[in-house]
């Protein structure tokens, strides 16, 4: 594990995070430890499997704009990784997701009620680790928690009556993506001692930050090779599991005066894609549309409005390197 998912130009801060990343690691594995081997082991899968550790990565960044040394900031870093961990089993099961991390998805190898209980050990894991932080991470955590679940909720059921879809989606997007990333910078700054102006602040960034990158990740689901992404391209679709750029085309589709070639689009994307042959017809054709270049930019500018949030902060390494997983983020999506 290194910390390349944040670029840190500065080498002392990286070498920094390198190693308290290697703490939150060794914390990690005991905190998902179980004395029943089927637990311990559907716990271990996606641990082991890897995973870029963004979370706790800006747990420990946040955090050295304090005292980034005390070990309730592991603490933390733990406890965003554990929550992170327990809704990636829940999402698989939802999406019917085989491949995470580069590894068989936990359903795919325990079966979906495995997979799901597991889910919910990780989550029970967290609020225990979390709760040795005290009341008000506690309170913090749940109200995250929640968050994510009603973004799933709602991605789930999709917009009402009368609601705009994209503007639904954005809300999704922060729900269930952007309330942990603006935690785990809530909690690092928080527990590293920072005065409540700064935790505001980066709480802020990361929850802008958080609907870049599920924005970006969106568009990873048709650009990237499953190499790349540890995950099979082109899921979203064939699931009919709502992403911005289908959003955006279907959008183009509602207003009356949209291209036939738009039209033909919806119907192909619409269709029986379970074939692999359909998929991929299908994953190439929105590829070259421009909604995609849309959805690249709109990621492009929740990136930019996170590093603006950081302007009334002093300016230094921390912040830069804020900065720069900002530009990074924005970056993955092109
Ligand atoms: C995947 O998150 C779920 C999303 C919110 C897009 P990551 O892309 O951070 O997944 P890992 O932790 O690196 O596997
Ligand atoms: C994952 O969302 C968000 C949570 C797990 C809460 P997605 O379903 O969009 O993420 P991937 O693409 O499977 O990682
Ligand atoms: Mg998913
Ligand atoms: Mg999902």
């Amino acid at each position: 594990m290194t910390t390349t998912a944040i670029p840190i130009s500065d080498p002392e801060l990286a070498a920094l995070l390198t190693q308290r990343l290697a703490g939150v690691e060794t914390r990690l594995r005991d905190a998902v430890a179980h004395a029943d081997p089927l637990a311990d082991t559907a716990s271990r899968h996606l641990v082991n499997a890897g995973g870029k550790r963004l979370r706790p990565l800006l747990t420990l960044l946040a955090a050295e704009l304090g005292d980034g040394d005390r070990s309730e900031v592991v603490e933390a870093a733990v406890v965003v990784e554990l929550t992170h961990l327990a809704s990636l089993y829940h999402d698989d099961v939802m999406d019917s997701a085989d491949v995470r991390r580069g590894a068989p998805a936990a359903h795919a190898v325990f079966g979906n009620s495995v997979a799901i209980m597991v889910g919910d050990l990780l989550f029970a894991r967290a609020a225990s680790t979390v709760a040795a932080l005290g009341p008000e991470a506690v309170l913090i955590q749940a109200r995250t928690f929640e968050r994510l679940c009603l973004g799933q909720l709602h991605e789930t059921v999709g917009p009402g009556e009368g609601e705009d879809p994209v503007a639904h989606y954005l809300q999704v997007l922060a729900d269930k993506t952007a309330s942990l990333l603006s935690t785990s910078a809530r909690l690092g700054s928080m527990f590293a001692g920072c005065d409540a102006r700064t935790v505001d602040t980066v709480a802020a960034y990361g929850e802008r930050l958080g609907v870049a990158f599920q924005l970006a990740d969106d568009v990873l689901d048709l650009a990237s090779t499953g190499d790349e992404s540890g995950k099979t391209p082109g899921t979203d679709l064939r699931e009919k599991v709502p992403t911005m750029p289908v959003l955006l085309l279907r959008a183009r589709v509602a207003d009356g005066s949209a291209d036939p070639a738009d039209v033909a689009l919806v119907e192909l994307l619409d269709s029986d894609l379970s074939d692999d042959a359909a998929l991929a017809d299908a994953v190439a054709a929105l590829r070259r549309h421009e909604v995609v270049a849309e959805t690249r930019a709109l990621a492009v500018r929740w990136a930019r409005d996170a590093a603006g949030e950081l302007d009334g902060l002093p300016a230094g390494p921390v912040i830069d390197a804020l900065r720069s997983f900002a530009e990074a983020l924005a970056d993955r999506a092109a």
